[in-house]
């Protein structure tokens, strides 16, 4: 799995920070990629492009799409597409600032820091709500499987399209919810973490069942609950070799297909959404040779 940036299946890391940023028109691109290439790792950084920058400088990505916009959804999700993401991941809250500030510093006259988000673990992995996130990742071999590019050649093969979404959970509204009523919007008692079988049509579990949809919808999720002084919510962040399992699961969570949407709704909301390539890794360096660097 040397062809992997290693940060994408690894665990999720005790803290993070998000930096998205936006490419400056007519600046030279492709020398701050090259200044990026130089401090990611793909481990403690992992790095997405989005599709205007990969345009930009006069590639395609097979399969790098805009973040969708569902017509016939009966919620509102946002789509702010983003030319880079920098997924900086770490222990240490001053090291992870330090590390972002080389990062802006690199990228300074070519890209301008669009958004900075913090996000942390909460206790083994629960999104804020108290709920266990991430149970029905696939792992080992199924997760390389659902979450990596293979068979597509060199310079392709090892990457990852990443969608990430930041929610803004209304905790006074979820705290009001009774317990059941909580629970039936997941789809899982809070205190086992059991799947229920008589989970009305809308809880979130039986919207997204991976298993459920033809073909089966399997994406790596690494998720992580953030909070920035009263606001706070979960960094939705979802890996797969293509975006079309993430994309069957949000039609589904929006209602496109039947009209019910997510019960998650009732309590938090995407304020923006963006899909990303996640290049794979040629020894210890990110591989851009799919976009000519
Ligand atoms: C604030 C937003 C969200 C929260 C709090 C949340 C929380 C959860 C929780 C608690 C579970 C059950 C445990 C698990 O299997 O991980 C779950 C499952 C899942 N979620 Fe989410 N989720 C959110 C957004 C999304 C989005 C946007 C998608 C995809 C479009 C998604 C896809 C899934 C999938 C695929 C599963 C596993 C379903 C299965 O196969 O059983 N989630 N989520």
């Amino acid at each position: 799995m040397n062809d992997v940036q290693p940060g994408i299946l690894a665990p999720v890391p005790r803290l993070a920070r998000y930096l998205f940023l936006v490419a400056i028109p007519d600046a030279d691109l492709g020398a701050a990629l090259s200044a990026l290439q130089g401090l990611a790792d793909g481990d403690q950084t992992v790095v997405g492009l989005g599709r205007s920058l990969v345009l930009a400088l006069g590639h395609e990505i097979e399969g790098l799409a805009t973040f969708p916009h569902h017509a016939e959804a009966t919620v509102e999700v946002a789509s702010t597409p983003v030319s880079l993401w920098c997924w900086l991941r770490g222990n240490d809250r001053g090291e992870l600032v330090h590390r972002s500030r080389q990062m802006e510093k690199a990228l300074s006259g070519a890209f301008s820091v669009y958004q900075t988000i913090d996000a942390f673990r909460h206790q083994s992995g629960r999104d804020l709500t108290g709920y266990e996130d991430g149970t029905e990742n696939p792992k080992g071999e199924a997760a390389i499987q659902a979450a990596i590019v293979r068979a597509q050649g060199s310079g392709f093969d090892g990457a990852s399209f990443v969608a990430v979404q930041q929610w803004i959970h209304d905790l006074d509204a979820f705290e009001a919810m009774t317990d059941e009523s909580q629970d039936n919007a997941i789809g899982r008692r809070k205190s086992d973490n059991e799947e229920l079988d008589d989970a009305p049509a809308s809880a979130h579990v039986k919207r997204t069942a991976q298993e459920s949809f033809n073909p089966e919808a399997f994406v790596l999720r690494r998720s992580m609950p953030w909070a920035d002084g009263a606001a706070a919510g979960l960094m939705f962040v979802a890996f797969g070799k293509s975006f079309a399992a993430f994309d069957a699961q949000l039609r589904r969570m929006v209602g496109a297909e039947d009209g019910i949407a997510d019960a998650l709704f009732r309590f938090t909301r995407p304020v923006s959404g963006a899909y990303f390539w996640c290049p794979p890794m040629k020894g210890r360096r990110i591989d851009l040779s799919a976009i000519g660097l």
